[in-house]
């Protein structure tokens, strides 16, 4: 345990929140209920700050809380990643997703474009984010979808990203055949993650949870998943695994957040320079101090991530009592 309390090499997967500004108030997400910390971007001089400090970074991932397009500098970003042969991604609502930011993203190199779309109707888009832009959003994907064919380009890789709970997952269904429809080849569910240390909000609560769902539910999910092999979609889970298996809780494992990695590969940096362990972590306890393990403003990168916060952050994660955010790590979503 004390060897792997410390981590032997700086991360080799960067979390980036480019701004936490954003132009949604999704129902399941913490701008709903009000960020976590005022709102601000990131520069391009303070990636390069960031980036340069990390040299053995393989991936970017260039979204925390908020909406990454409203960055305007975000393909300048890409291209400095791309420039060091770093695989980037992000996930956008796809709103901004215009003509002229699709040609941007192309143009930057971008690996990987994730779109969030928790339903497949305007009613059930209103319904979990509370926007009127579902239309917009799938027009902005055919269009999209369309350029990338036309050019024969395969990068970015547009893929949808679903997140699961009980008051969208009979979306599911028509959003396997929308994917097929628009031409994107991979769509997977997100598990909700929500406050194990409070009551919650919108629709990030512990009744909204997919985890261990009544039979209705497994053969919703069972379905979608046998549609999407018929009509060669990739349907997958976040944890890399099969979707019916992201919904059962691992009861076996009593501490299931030990096998976790991410305190010893992944850096999340949030628009104001702090360091969290995850993207999960924001999410799951209502104790935001106690996620912080340094700012990257204020010392050096390798100073936060070698630091004594960290090293104590790891140290009890390897316990049966980890830090509050990974206490439902595994149990009450999949890891
Ligand atoms: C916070 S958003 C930021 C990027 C962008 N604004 C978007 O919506 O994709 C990143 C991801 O978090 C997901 N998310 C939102 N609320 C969540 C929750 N309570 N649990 C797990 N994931 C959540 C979103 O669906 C999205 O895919
Ligand atoms: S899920 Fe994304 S789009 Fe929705 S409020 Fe959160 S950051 Fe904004
Ligand atoms: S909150 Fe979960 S994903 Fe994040 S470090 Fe803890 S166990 Fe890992």
């Amino acid at each position: 345990m004390a060897v792997r309390s410390q981590a032997a090499n700086l991360p080799n997967c960067l979390y980036l929140e480019t701004t936490n500004r954003c132009n949604l108030r999704c129902r399941t997400c913490i701008v709903y209920r009000g960020g976590w910390e005022p709102e601000r971007d990131i520069s391009l001089e303070e990636v390069r700050l960031i980036s340069e400090q990390l040299p053995e970074l393989e991936r970017a991932v260039l979204h925390g809380i908020g909406e990454p397009l409203l960055n305007q500098d975000l393909p300048a970003m890409i291209r400095h990643l791309k420039d060091r042969e770093v695989t980037v991604l992000f996930n956008t609502n796809g709103i901004l997703l215009n003509d002229k930011r699709q040609a941007e993203l192309i143009d930057s190199n971008l690996d990987e474009l994730r779109v969030s779309l928790d339903a497949a109707s305007p009613d059930g888009y209103k319904a979990i984010r509370d926007s009127d832009k579902f239309d917009l959003i799938i027009n902005n994907l055919q269009t999209f979808a369309k350029r990338l064919e036309s050019k024969k380009l395969s990068k970015p890789k547009l893929t949808l990203w679903f997140l699961g709970n009980k008051e969208n997952i009979t979306e599911l269904p028509k959003l396997i055949d929308l994917a097929a429809a628009i031409g994107i080849g991979e769509v997977y569910m997100q598990r909700l993650v929500y406050f194990l240390d409070n009551e919650g909000f919108g629709v990030a609560r512990s009744q909204n949870t997919l985890t261990n769902p009544d039979v209705a539910i497994y053969e919703l999910i069972e379905q979608s998943q046998e549609q999407a092999r018929q009509l060669g979609i990739l349907f997958g889970a976040s944890g890399l695994t099969a979707p019916v298996d992201s919904v059962r809780g691992k009861n076996g494992n009593r501490a299931p957040w030990k096998g976790c990695i991410r305190p010893w590969e992944v850096i999340y940096i949030t628009a104001h320079g702090n360091v969290l362990p995850c993207c999960i972590s924001p999410f799951s306890t209502m104790d935001y101090p106690s996620i912080i393990l340094g700012n990257v403003f204020e010392s050096t990168v390798a100073d936060v991530w070698f630091g004594d916060k960290y090293r104590d952050f790891r140290k009890l994660h390897q316990t049966s009592t980890p830090p509050k955010c990974c206490r439902g790590c595994g149990i009450c979503w999949s890891l």
